[in-house]
């Protein structure tokens, strides 16, 4: 049976724009695949613990460093026990604003909790990375109010889903799609409702696409 994980990552709730398409991703997805399990995930609510000296440690002892302390063990345990939740899934939908180019520091935080040697990725010294999860898909909202393609320099860049994209490859997720809305020179509510409804659809339409389980 196939597993989706929804991860939120702005802390607007139902304002929130990534939030109302994948919100339409994920109707879809229940009616396509009633028997799938949903998981829902909001970083802000998740109690996500500090990326600080000792998760450091403990990740570092991988890469052939000193042994861990019993604190640091403690740790690793809970790092791991993210890892496990995130890795149940075989399925998964993320919405991301842009901020400040980037992703939201929640969603950063959560990345460099969540990649962990030995679980989410390898090293070969030849090869370079390898991602360690097999299997799976993802789909990702992307939402930005100035940014827009084609802009010049001066309108932002996108370090969002280039960063994110790039993130999920790394962990060995290559079946990824990603569906944007940029809010910038609508000039009316009604033609901001146009473009909101067509990422909708766009989420209908990629909730549908071959490839889940269930
Ligand atoms: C802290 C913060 C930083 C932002 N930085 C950018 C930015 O760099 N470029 C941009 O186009 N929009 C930026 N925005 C606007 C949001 O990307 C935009 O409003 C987006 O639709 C918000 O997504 P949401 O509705 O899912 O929360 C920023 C908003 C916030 C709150």
């Amino acid at each position: 049976m196939t597993k989706l994980l929804y991860v939120r990552t702005s802390p607007r709730g139902e304002a929130s724009k990534s939030i109302q398409i994948a919100d339409a991703y994920l109707a879809t997805y229940r009616e396509a695949y009633p028997d799938a399990e949903i998981e829902t995930v909001d970083l802000w609510d998740l109690g996500l613990p500090e990326f600080d000296g000792d998760s450091a440690a403990s990740k570092m002892s991988f890469f052939g460093e000193a042994g861990m302390t019993e604190k640091q063990k403690a740790i690793y345990a809970e790092l791991v026990r993210l890892f496990e939740q995130f890795n149940s899934a075989d399925d998964y939908l993320f919405a991301i604003p842009m901020w400040n180019f980037g992703v939201p520091y929640k969603l950063k935080q959560y990345i460099d909790l969540l990649s962990m040697p030995g679980t989410l990725f390898g090293f070969d010294p030849a090869e370079g990375y390898i991602g360690l999860l097999k299997g799976k898909r993802a789909t990702a909202v992307f939402s930005a109010a100035i940014y827009h393609d084609g802009a010049p320099k001066a309108f932002g860049t996108d370090h969002v889903s280039t960063f994110f994209t790039d993130w999920l490859n790394f962990a060995g997720i290559s079946d990824v799609e990603t569906i944007w809305y940029q809010k910038y020179k609508m000039v009316s509510a009604a033609e901001a409702d146009i473009r909101l409804a067509a990422a909708q659809s766009q989420a209908r339409a990629a909730a549908r696409r071959p490839g889940a389980r269930a």
